[in-house]
């Protein structure tokens, strides 16, 4: 049994942008199920309401540069699991996470150095830890400051850090002259420590301090080791290669199982697969194109990230939507030039592709369970949940094979391609919708997909594994 206290800037369903947030909601839980004990830290945003939490510390001061914060921190117990929410106004109580519409703002290396700071506090005042288990960028410095600045005070005595990889691309960048303002002196500047590509980068801290690095699949622990997809850091990433697991992560079929899933019109299961059509059907009325019902749905929930991979899609979509017959849906929000080729081919084919920008947890479900087939051409993936989400409800993924992607997605299951090239997702779209055609064989796919289990038991116990290893190196 291990004491972790994991410090991230996301967690479900407090504040989610991704998947982040939802592996920070469901791990902990499932931790504390199997027997250690897991608690959160995260900020007091804006949007984080703290009427039903207790105020369980008040005015934690958190030194950092030349001066210190004055923090509150809440405590709300969610499913068995103890989240702190670390509160100053000036800091975290803003709308948006990590930036508004201007733009990122411009001190969150103070925001999320002062996150890292508070997580200590909690750990000494609040939950005593061993494992300190960081999350991306955000938590970058934390490792830093736990071997280098804490190492005289019993209350750390034998702790380990853990740094898991989500997304190596995002690096936590931050100018020379400003690390001071992170509580990081000038000397951590160095290119075996932070520096990197003439900046600092946070994430670097956190590939470098922390006692053992993991990613969201084993498959991208691999792939960030290569020059293609190490943003700059395989070779440092190669030398640490002993520490660098892969752990895929799970699915939270509690939230995610359409046998039980509130938000549908109609629950079903590979037993009892009837109500998957209502589902669709209800999908298309929803925009007015309940008579496309014959045709096959794609779905497509993202972040409308360069990461994705949907400039891929734009060059086939007039041969899909087009004389191929298909519907498409898209929801998300993201980048201007992703938002506006979609709006494009919306206008374009009004009678067949809906194009939803935002954010929308209700529409995100009645996607997963009344498309046919779900696209994630993404360039790269670190783990991806959208595709387990599909499998369980019986949305045959269409995936590039990168990352967590290739890890859960087979011939039996869902259409795979390759080369990051519109020809080979064009030919891996036509085959798709060739199955598609072939109801029997579709149905089979189906059937293999909706038994595939990806619940998160099995991560939690590898997790915990490393943890208890790490405390006994
Ligand atoms: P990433 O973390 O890179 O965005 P993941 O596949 O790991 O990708 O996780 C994305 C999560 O965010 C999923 O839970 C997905 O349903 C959700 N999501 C993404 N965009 C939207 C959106 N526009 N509306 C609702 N949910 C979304
Ligand atoms: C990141 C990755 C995604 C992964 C998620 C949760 O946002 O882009 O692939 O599933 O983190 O680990």
């Amino acid at each position: 049994m291990s004491r972790v206290l994991m410090v991230s800037s996301e967690a479900a369903p407090f504040a989610k942008t991704g998947g982040l947030a939802d592996v920070l909601g469901s791990l902990p839980p499932e931790l504390n199920a199997l027997g250690d004990e897991c608690a959160v830290v995260l900020p007091r945003y804006g949007a984080i309401d703290v009427r039903a939490s207790e105020k369980v510390f008040e005015r934690m001061r958190i030194y950092l540069g030349g001066g210190y914060y004055e923090c509150d921190i809440y405590q709300k117990v969610q499913r068995g699991t103890k989240f702190f929410f670390v509160e100053h106004l000036g800091l975290y109580g803003r709308d948006g996470f990590y930036g508004d519409r201007y733009g990122e703002f411009g001190d969150n290396h103070v925001r999320f150095a002062a996150l890292c700071s508070a997580a200590l506090g909690v750990a000494r005042y609040l939950f005593p830890t061993q494992i300190f288990h960081c999350h991306d960028w955000q938590a970058g410095l934390l490792p830093l400051f736990l071997k280098n600045f804490v190492t005289g005070d019993p209350a750390f005595y034998g702790a380990k850090s853990l740094f898991t990889i989500h997304n190596l691309g995002y690096q936590g960048l931050v100018d020379r002259s400003k690390l001071w303002d992170a509580g990081v002196e000038d000397r951590f500047y160095r290119s075996d420590l932070l520096e990197f590509n003439g900046m600092a980068s946070l994430l670097k801290s956190g590939l470098v301090f922390a006692d053992a690095l993991t990613t969201v699949s084993p498959r991208y622990a691999q792939e960030i080791q290569t020059p293609e997809y190490g943003f700059g850091m395989d070779g440092m990433l190669r030398a640490r290669s002993g520490v660098l697991h892969g752990i895929l992560n799970g699915c939270d079929y509690e939230e995610w199982d359409p046998r039980t899933d509130r938000h549908i019109v109609a629950n079903y299961s590979a037993d009892e697969p009837g109500g998957k059509v209502g589902c669709k059907l209800a999908l298309l009325e929803e925009f007015g194109m309940g008579h496309r019902i014959e045709r096959p749905l794609i779905g497509i929930v993202s972040r409308l990230a360069t990461q994705k991979g949907f400039d891929l899609v734009a060059s086939v979509l007039d041969e899909m939507l087009g004389w191929r017959d298909a519907t498409l849906i898209v929801l998300g929000s993201g980048e201007e030039a992703i938002e506006n080729q979609f709006s494009w081919y919306a206008s374009r084919y009004p009678d067949r592709m809906i194009f939803w920008r935002g954010y929308n947890n209700e529409l995100a479900h009645h996607i997963e369970a009344g498309a046919d087939l779900f696209l994630m051409p993404s360039r790269y993936e670190p783990c991806g949940l959208n595709q387990m989400y599909s499998l369980r409800y019986g949305t045959l993924p269409v995936v590039r094979a990168t990352g967590g992607l290739d890890d859960t997605i087979d011939a039996e299951t869902g259409f795979k391609f390759w080369r990051f090239e519109s020809w080979d997702l064009a030919e891996c779209l036509r085959h798709a919708l060739a199955v598609y055609g072939d109801k029997d064989r579709f149905e089979k796919m189906r059937q293999s997909a909706m038994g595939r289990d990806y619940s998160w038991a099995k991560s939690a116990r590898q997790y915990s594994e490393l943890y208890r290893e790490l405390l006994e190196s």
